[in-house]
């Protein structure tokens, strides 16, 4: 939610740099919101902080600025709003300012308390012209500053984001920026995700790495209940309290500034399915040595703790969820101990039964997803291991779990999560099979076996990409006014179908509905009408499957209601080509490894209906790209 960017630089020389790293900065971070976006600048001899916001997307702000141009600056703060606190509109865009109009805020979260300080500060005669929180803040901050020089005579916004932090409740990450201190900005983080940029002679804030990494690739973490200043020259950090934290972590972002622009692509999206088959293959890299053995060195939870797992709880949202759904299959497979796979927003409200041979597994493409983030916290506290899988150096999940399995599918920027679902596949069977090979559970031929198919599920990934796009493409003209879908799966399909439908209804905004294919009877059936199109996902009917004998049935149940059937199927598949309308192949492949390719043309299917229906499908309505708030 919320993207947040803070540029320090030097004091001596205002210039346009400022507010080109902001500008440059939200339009990286434009995925995490796109309802409204703002900056607030300063310099030194300025009275005020010059504040501009626009409702609407990034461009509407640019164009404001281009046509009436902003002071030259040496600090400036950006903000993009996906917005939960009073509707997306020009008065409510960050930045808000102070009632003298000296200090300026931008925010990410909701602040809980906002209300009661809010009332109190109208009893002290202050008047709000936003329906927001974060207008609160900056009032209050406003007054904090006051106080402060009040007290010691001289401005120290620093002190007086310290003295914010303590009063706000719920969650928030907050920069500001004050006219009298011209050259620092200061932050706070609860909750809610701060990342420093180091640079030379200019230093960042940003809500992630993506917001400065076209300036510096050297990030430094910023703990929770902390408050930040920088200035040109340097970072101090700082608990809520003024002590000292413990050293920060410096870390090297990992990847480059262009893996974060479309490259060409029509889309972020149609890029980002594109790179699936690197992601599957970065996300294997230095984790099997030449023996076909799993090395995860990297994974600092002791051997004893793992070989005495007896039970594993997978939690996630979305997407992450139903990688984990899919993992739950392989992993039970394989290491023979039960996988519950949990909801975040669920798992933390019903008293899980927790142990600490309990193994959570966390997975997060962003890592800043907080019902995800909460969950983790209440297994930890219940004794439990947490092992994150996320795709997001530094964030908060990999930072407060136990280990981290990173996966390396690089960013992803469009808010419809693509390329992370199969790298959080991968990731999770590198877990499982690690799991078995520690435990003895699998045979050694066999675990290598099964990594060489992992290792080949790149090559297959490519060939849909190659084979399937024009078919696809077809399909989704003639199916594109269809009002609503069904997508039915067995086994690792039924994730798979879930994750099919949930692409179609977030960025075509058709209504979908993903169920298992053995419920089909069950109810789901009586939707189906003359013309209804039912995708269905086929396991392989070789070795005798009884489960492509069930699906098959299902189709033929449907079909004969006059469905529209669109199957994806193995190559080759004879029922399938005898029943369904449109076919989209996968090459063949064990049924484990088959979500890994099955998943594609869903993906593809989704993104082309929403474009043939002039859909922005980077930027689904309503949505943003990491949910920070619950
Ligand atoms: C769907 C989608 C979401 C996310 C979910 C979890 O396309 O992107 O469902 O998968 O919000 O996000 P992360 O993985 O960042 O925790």
């Amino acid at each position: 939610m919320c993207g947040i960017v803070g540029y320090a630089g030097d004091v001596n020389c205002p210039s346009m740099r400022p507010l080109e790293v902001c500008l440059q900065g939200l339009e990286r971070l434009e995925y995490r919101g796109y309802d409204s976006a703002g900056v607030a600048l300063t310099a030194p001899g300025m009275d005020r902080v010059a504040v501009r916001k626009k409702a609407g997307r990034l461009s509407n702000l640019v164009e404001d600025i281009e046509a009436r141009p902003l002071p030259d600056a040496t600090v400036a703060i950006g903000h993009t709003r996906w917005a939960t606190n009073g509707v997306p509109n020009d008065v409510n865009a960050h930045p808000h300012a102070s009632r003298d109009g000296k200090v300026a805020i931008i925010h990410n979260g909701i602040i809980e308390n906002a209300s009661q300080l809010r009332l109190d500060l109208q009893a002290e005669g202050y008047r709000f012209v936003s329906g927001t929180d974060t207008e609160v803040a900056a009032k209050l901050l406003g007054k904090i500053v006051d106080t402060v020089i009040a007290e010691t005579g001289e401005p120290d916004l620093f002190e007086a984001m310290r003295r914010l932090g303590r009063m706000l409740e719920g969650a928030f990450t907050i920069l500001a920026v004050d006219c009298r201190q011209p050259g620092i900005v200061v932050g706070a983080r609860h909750d809610s995700p701060l990342v420093v940029g180091l640079g030379e002679g200019e230093n960042f804030l940003g809500s992630d790495v993506a917001a400065f990494v076209a300036y510096t690739k050297t990030a430094m973490e910023i703990g929770q209940d902390q408050a930040v200043m920088i200035d040109a020259h340097g970072v101090a950090v700082t608990d809520f309290d003024g002590n000292d934290v413990p050293e920060p972590v410096v870390y090297e972002i990992d990847w480059d500034a262009s893996a974060a622009e479309k490259g060409g692509w029509d889309s972020f999206m149609d890029k980002e399915i594109h790179e699936e088959p690197a992601a599957v293959q970065r996300t294997l890299i230095g984790r099997l040595d030449d023996e076909g053995r799993l090395n995860l060195d990297e994974v600092h939870i002791d051997e004893h703790d793992f070989k005495t797992v007896d039970k594993i709880i997978v939690i996630g949202c979305g997407t992450a969820s139903y990688a984990g759904m899919v993992a739950k299959y392989a992993i039970e497979h394989w290491v023979r101990i039960p996988v519950e796979v949990e909801l975040a927003h669920e798992f933390r409200y019903r008293d899980p039964i927790l142990t600490p041979r309990t193994l959570v597994v966390a997975i997060s493409q962003s890592g800043e997803t907080m019902d995800t983030l909460m969950a983790l916290r209440h297994a930890r506290e219940q004794g439990s291991k947490v092992l994150a899988i996320c795709n997001t150096q530094g964030a908060s999940i990999p930072r407060e779990s136990d280990a981290v399995l990173y996966t390396h599918a690089g960013p992803e920027v469009a808010v419809a999560s693509t390329k992370a679902f199969v790298a959080q596949i991968t990731a999770a069977y590198v877990l499982g099979l690690y799991l078995a090979q520690l435990k003895g559970t699998v045979f050694r031929d066999e675990i290598a076996q099964t990594l060489d198919s992992l290792k080949d599920m790149p090559r297959k990934i490519q060939w849909v990409l190659d084979t399937q796009p024009s078919k696809v493409s077809a399909a989704a003209r003639q199916l594109r006014d269809a009002n609503s879908f069904l997508f039915l799966g067995r086994h690792v399909g039924y994730p798979v179908a879930l994750e099919g439908a949930l692409k179609l209804k977030e960025i075509a905004y058709t209504f979908t509905e993903g169920f298992a294919a053995g419920e089909l009877k069950h109810g789901p059936i009586a939707l189906v009408d003359e013309g209804e199109p039912v995708v269905f996902i086929v396991p392989p009917a070789r070795g005798r499957n009884v489960l492509h004998a069930k699906v098959i049935s299902g189709i033929e149940e449907v079909k004969a209601r006059g469905a529209t059937i669109i199957a994806v199927a193995e190559e080759g598949d004879a029922d399938v080509e005898r029943y369904a309308d449109v076919v989209f192949w996968r090459p063949e492949c064990p049924t484990l490894m088959s979500p890994l390719v099955d998943v594609v043309p869903l993906q593809l299917l989704a993104m082309d209906m929403a474009k043939q229906k002039g859909y922005d499908v980077d930027k689904p309505r309503n949505l943003a790209k990491s949910v920070t708030v619950e």
